[in-house]
């Protein structure tokens, strides 16, 4: 990790570059996400299609501003944000989206986990910031409340009227696209 040549007053160049390094694995994960929802946008069908179809744009809107915050976060840091598909391709640490053409059911089971996965991650990022940076901190954290918001949203659809997700247990898309459509 090459240190930055100046970064944000009181952090040192060290935490700088690892505040950077925390944020930019966010930055893969949240282009990813946004690229995510617009595919399942585009291929949901079935029953509840124009609800779902809809209920996604907002959510991209959001996570693309998000995106943009994180990169400028970095680059307020002293470090160049890496925001090209390549990068992207060649640092993820998951699959690319399993499902195409699906039901609106299947697509929500699917990202049930997507979803999971993302703020997990965005979780662990805050967590390594809270004692560097507080105000990268404070980002990530303002960018849950919308995360964790959206995750319900999908898993309203997902819920029993006795609070059981359909997809419980389930660890892959495809288990959990399964799981729902069974569960519907
Ligand atoms: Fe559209």
């Amino acid at each position: 990790m090459s240190l930055p040549r100046y970064t944000v007053p009181t952090l040192s160049m060290a935490d700088g570059a690892k505040v950077a390094a925390a944020l930019q694995a966010q930055l893969h994960a949240l282009n990813d996400l946004q690229l995510t929802l617009k595919h399942v946008h585009w291929n949901v069908v079935g029953p509840h299609f124009i609800a779902v179809h809809e209920m996604l744009d907002p959510q991209v809107d959001a996570v693309r501003l998000m995106v943009d915050a994180i990169a400028e976060r970095i680059a307020t840091l002293g470090v160049p944000p890496v925001g090209t598909p390549g990068a992207l391709v060649k640092a993820r640490t998951w699959n690319d989206y399993a499902l195409g053409r699906a039901t609106t059911i299947e697509h929500l089971g699917a990202l049930d986990k997507v979803y999971e996965g993302v703020i997990a991650a965005h979780r662990k990022a805050a967590d390594a910031t809270e004692s560097l940076d507080a105000v990268t901190n404070d980002l990530l954290i303002g960018q849950l409340h919308a995360l964790e918001q959206f995750h319900w949203f999908v898993r309203a659809h997902l819920e029993s009227s006795s609070g059981t997700l359909s997809t419980k247990g389930e660890s892959t898309e495809r288990g959990a696209a399964e799981a729902a459509a069974v569960g519907e």
